[in-house]
């Protein structure tokens, strides 16, 4: 196990105050709230936002890029868009400075935030910005929207059907977790009669590592359509996602108000 390093003196850390230093290479965002000091990695578990510089409330730290919120205490991961915990270490205060060791991998308690959590899928991440339009004809099934079941294809249906495909870590759908910008209908030249449909469609981050799996998963779903020739899926990063873009019924499922 590492040893313990002085990272500072006592009082260069105001109560509640915090403050950013590296030990061993890691940079180590610390926390001194109610006479007592905390240290977890300045490494938002979401997409790499520095903890440090985000607002401090209690025993709790919010990402300035997104928001996720993390306690300083354990490092759990308190709200999304972040699920997963950050690292937090070993702290003490001896000879008038504060002291840290530094843990091998995150040890906070609590539980996750919903249930348990899929493993992420290995696979790589998305550029940051891109208009990485690929046509899917159709060829799968797997939407619980029956054909004609409904009236003609339009918007609405689409989205409808686009509830089926949830994100693997978070278990909400696309649609109520706001990932989708927009749905274009058109002819389509090739098959007389069916619909070519573009779907804009955003990510929570730029390296999110569903990201594969929710492109492929959404061309699946329209494509199940009879009315459907083909589906584009259009990933845009602007602008970018943020909790405010989830759906009342989002936030019911994921425990925000
Ligand atoms: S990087 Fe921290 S919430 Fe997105």
């Amino acid at each position: 196990m590492a040893d313990y390093i002085r990272v500072a003196d006592i009082a260069e850390i105001p109560d509640p105050g915090k403050t950013l230093v590296e030990v061993d290479g890691d940079m180590v965002a610390i926390f001194h709230v109610e006479g007592v000091f905390y240290a977890i990695d300045d490494v938002c578990t979401h997409d790499g936002g520095p903890l440090a510089d985000g607002e401090l409330r209690d025993h709790k730290i919010a990402c300035p890029r997104h928001g996720a919120k993390f306690d300083i205490r354990t490092g759990a991961a308190l709200s999304m868009p972040a699920v997963r915990s950050t690292r937090a270490h070993d702290v003490k205060v001896e000879h008038g400075g504060v002291w840290v060791r530094l843990r091998a991998e995150a040890v906070a308690g609590g539980p996750p935030l919903h249930g348990t959590l899929a493993a992420p899928p290995a696979a790589s991440a998305l550029p940051v910005t891109t208009s990485a339009a690929t046509v899917t004809p159709v060829t799968a099934v797997g939407s619980t929207v029956a054909a004609g079941d409904a009236g003609p294809l339009c918007e609405d249906r689409v989205r409808e059907m686009l509830k089926d495909v949830k994100d693997p870590e978070l278990f909400v759908n696309i649609v109520d977790l706001g990932l989708i910008y927009g749905v274009t209908l058109s002819p389509s030249s090739d098959v007389p009669g069916r619909q070519h449909v573009a779907i804009d469609m955003t990510m929570t981050s730029p390296a999110c590592p569903a990201g594969p799996q929710l492109i492929a998963d959404t061309k699946r779903c329209v494509a199940a359509s009879p009315e459907v020739a083909a589906v584009e899926v259009r990933i845009v990063m602007e602008p970018p996602w943020t909790p405010d873009r989830m759906t009342d019924a989002g936030r019911d499922q994921l425990g925000i108000f």
